[in-house]
Formats: C-alpha cells, sequence, structure tokens
C-alpha cells in the first residue's frame, strides 16, 4: 500500500476525526517547533516505532514542523537561511519487528520529503536518510551526541523483561499484580520500571546533543493502587483467568508491562 494511502488522518472535526485526538501529537509538535535551530546535520529518531501506520506517520508530522519553521526562517524578512543539509531519521523497534512493511512504504515519503523541501529558486534541498535501527531501547542505540530528537509513544510501559524474583507460588494463578498479589510483587514491577527507565535516560543522555529535545509517551497511572481498571488490572486479570481455565495452571507466563505512577517517574528523574 501506498504511503499516501497510509498516512492519513480521520477527518472532520466529529470525535473521532484526528482535530479531536491529536493532543499528543500537539505537544510534540509545539515542542519540537520552539526554539528550533537548524543544524547541518539533524538526527532524529522514533523510539519502539513498530509496523503500522503510526511508524511513519510521526516522522511525516515532524517532518511538516521542521519544513513550517524552516519556511519562516527562511524568509527575507528573518534574514535567515535554513542551513541544513542532510536530516537522518532512526527508525528502532525489537529485533523481530517488521521493519519491511515499514520500507515499502518509503519511496513515496521520499518523493513527498523533495517535494517540500525543495528550494524554489536552486530545485535543491536537504538530503533525507532513513534507517531502521533494531534493538532495544533500553541501552545504547546511537552514536555519542547524534541526536536532536527523539520521540517514543506507547512503549515505555513495555519493561525490558518480568521483574526477577517472581514465581508462581508468589502469586498463583496470575500473570501481572492482581488483588491477590503480596506487595512484594507490586515492589518487583516498581523497581524493574526504575531500572529500566534509568537505563533509558542514561542511554539518551550519551546520545542527544545538548540542547536537543525529547518527548515521550506512554501509559502511566493516576492511582497508586495498579489493580484498579484504570492500570489495564481487569484486562490482565480477565486474560489469567482465561489461560486458567484452557490450561488449569499457569506456570511461566507474565506480562512484562507497568504503567508507572508519579513519584515512580521522578525517582528516576531526580
Ligand atoms: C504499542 S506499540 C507503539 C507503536 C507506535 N510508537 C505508536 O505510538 O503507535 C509499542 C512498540 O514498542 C516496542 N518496544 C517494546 N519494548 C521495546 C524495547 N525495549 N526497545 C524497542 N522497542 C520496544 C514494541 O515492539 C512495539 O512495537
Amino acid at each position: 500500500m501506498e504511503v499516501k494511502q497510509i498516512l492519513h488522518m480521520n477527518k472532520g472535526d466529529d470525535e473521532t476525526s484526528y482535530a479531536k485526538n491529536s493532543k499528543i501529537q500537539e505537544t510534540v509538535l509545539k515542542i519540537l517547533g520552539s526554539d528550533l535551530v537548524p543544524k547541518q546535520s539533524f538526527g532524529i529518531a522514533d523510539l519502539g516505532c513498530s509496523s503500522g501506520p503510526n511508524s511513519l506517520l510521526l516522522i511525516s508530522e515532524v517532518m511538516d514542523v521542521i519544513h513550517a519553521e524552516y519556511s519562516r526562517l527562511s524568509q527575507p524578512s528573518l534574514q535567515l537561511q535554513s542551513s541544513t543539509r542532510e536530516f537522518r531519521v532512526y527508525l528502532n523497534d525489537l529485533f523481530s519487528n517488521d521493519f519491511n512493511t515499514i520500507f515499502v512504504s518509503l519511496p513515496e515519503f521520499y518523493d513527498k520529503f523533495k517535494q517540500d523541501f525543495k528550494d524554489t529558486t536552486t530545485s535543491e534541498g536537504p538530503d533525507l536518510f532513513i534507517s531502521a535501527v533494531p534493538g532495544s531501547f533500553y541501552g545504547r542505540l546511537f552514536p555519542n551526541k547524534s541526536l536532536h530528537f527523539v520521540h517514543s509513544s506507547s512503549s515505555l510501559h513495555w519493561l525490558s523483561q518480568v521483574p526477577p524474583g517472581l514465581d508462581t507460588a508468589l502469586n498463583k494463578g496470575k500473570i501481572y499484580i492482581s488483588k491477590s498479589s503480596p506487595e512484594c510483587v507490586k515492589e518487583a514491577y516498581s523497581q524493574q520500571f526504575h531500572k529500566d527507565f534509568s537505563v533509558f535516560l542514561k542511554s539518551r543522555a550519551e546520545e542527544i546533543v545538548s540542547g536537543g529535545r525529547m518527548v515521550l509517551s506512554f501509559m502511566g497511572r493516576r492511582l497508586s493502587d495498579p489493580t484498579i481498571e484504570e492500570s489495564c488490572y481487569l484486562q490482565w486479570e480477565l486474560l489469567a483467568n482465561a489461560l486458567m481455565t484452557l490450561v488449569l495452571e499457569v506456570t511461566s507466563y507474565y506480562r512484562h508491562q507497568y504503567p508507572p505512577l508519579e513519584p515512580d517517574m521522578c525517582s528516576v528523574l531526580r
């Protein structure tokens, strides 16, 4: 399927329209657009890009913002010229991600980029290099100080692993934190998030240039109790029940997801 068929928003302004459902994207774009200084070589990474329509959607939006900002900077009255000669776009996900599906959509994406960024007088424009970077974002993925903007959506609540030390005797018949789970199960998940998020931030600190930007959006929770519906408790409880009905005993399956609480986040950021 062609990119132009994939990349579209729901039109209009009803409840399901993009206009009413793009608050996160709006924030991303505001953060990116503010104070955008042209760089010779501009590095952008999308972490946990997956392989559906959203993989190129975000990058497309980012390029639109950069283009709008550069057009503004290039106006004679502002006496500034965009000096970016190349954009490097890195799409990251785990090794088993279906990157091929993204690759077949790229030719149209490159065409649109060339059209948008072409200088109308010289017909020249910056180059765009898109590459896949398979691997876990819980660790280094990119060379030192090579990125100017990092984005990740709906991915960081996935932990790098099931917290160690959880065995079925502790959490009988469950696959996640449950109402019947002892406190140590909740603590194990919280600690794993703490460890993973610290590694994530340390890795990005090495990779992002001074003054670079990062926007992360992922599932969190407002209340301390992780076994309420808001924390997706119900779906894991139902899945655990279904598994128990099918196999009588769940011996080795645990979710490796954790929607953090604000203090979980703050303690890592500090
Ligand atoms: C729900 S999808 C989000 C896709 C897309 N970013 C979006 O907003 O629609 C979560 C993605 O994160 C990826 N992911 C989970 N853990 C990861 C890790 N440690 N490193 C890289 N990608 C990861 C998954 O493989 C999955 O493709």
